[in-house]
């Protein structure tokens, strides 16, 4: 229907309204932080450093290739290709957090990327969060049994199976106050438009190792923010992503 509330969140907002209004960002208050922080020390496991060898396709023959692969051989992804991955879609590029592989409206990377592992070689089966901030994995309270995590990665997008399937499924929550911090209720759309390009970064980066992904939109956002355990208020997951090498 035209001028329904889905219509207006795509338009460009009130820009010139925003100018004028008391962000949190403008009354001064403190900057939220910029990653989740790590609960035990205990459960961290260090990322090997993005690999020269990996990723080195051109991009002119990913964008050839690149397509939405949903059927996954029982191959497992090695800890430096997940490491890769996890680099290519958020990982910092630069001297500060702001430059990073993906670009973000206002630098203010609002997203967090999560990995329910059932095939990566030497980690264990479980759900493992991206610390962007020293390139590791923060291990999650299992919330799962590792035996239901597929089942319950499929039940959460709504019956999809091939998402259980994949040796590896992304996750990315957001954050909404570290981008309303400065965009105040002009946030929502630019989030979005920020994580498509997290999730293309994760379709480029999957061809060129000969893996491939999936985006996924349609979930459960109960089950997807239980099974990350996030309040679904301060965060909440956004958009899924399979990863696995395909057989097709
Ligand atoms: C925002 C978005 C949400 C999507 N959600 C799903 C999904 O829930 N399930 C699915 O099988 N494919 C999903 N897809 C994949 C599309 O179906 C796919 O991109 C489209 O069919 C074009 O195919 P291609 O990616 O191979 O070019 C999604 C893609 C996007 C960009």
């Amino acid at each position: 229907m035209e001028g329904d509330e889905g219509r207006k969140f795509l338009q460009a907002g009130d820009w010139l309204g925003w100018k004028g209004l008391d962000t949190a960002q403008r009354l001064g208050q403190p900057e939220p932080p910029w990653y989740n922080v790590v609960q035990d020390e205990a459960q961290m496991i260090q990322l090997p450093e993005p690999s020269a060898e990996l990723g080195t396709v051109s991009v002119r023959d990913v964008l050839q290739q690149r397509r939405s692969r949903r059927r996954f051989s029982d191959q497992p992804l090695a800890l430096e290709e997940l490491a890769f991955l996890l680099w290519s879609v958020q990982g910092i590029s630069g001297g500060d957090h702001r430059k990073r592989t993906a670009p973000s409206a206002g630098a203010r990377h609002p997203l967090e990327t999560y990995v329910a592992c059932s095939g990566v070689n030497s980690l264990p089966p479980g759900i493992y969060r991206y610390q962007v901030e020293r390139h590791a994995l923060a291990t999650l309270p299992a919330a799962a049994e590792a035996s239901s995590l597929k089942d319950q990665l499929t039940s959460g997008c709504l019956g999809q199976a091939f998402v259980g399937a994949a040796p590896v499924c992304f996750l990315w929550t957001v954050r909404p106050e570290r981008s309303q911090w400065r965009y105040g209720p002009l946030a929502s759309k630019l989030i979005v438009l920020d994580t498509g390009h997290a999730a293309q970064n994760l379709y480029l980066a999957a061809e060129s190792i000969g893996a491939g992904t999936c985006t996924i939109g349609l979930y459960d956002q109960d089950a997807l923010d239980g099974l990350l355990g996030v309040d679904g208020i301060h965060e909440l997951v956004v958009y899924a992503a399979p990863v696995g090498f395909p057989i097709d």
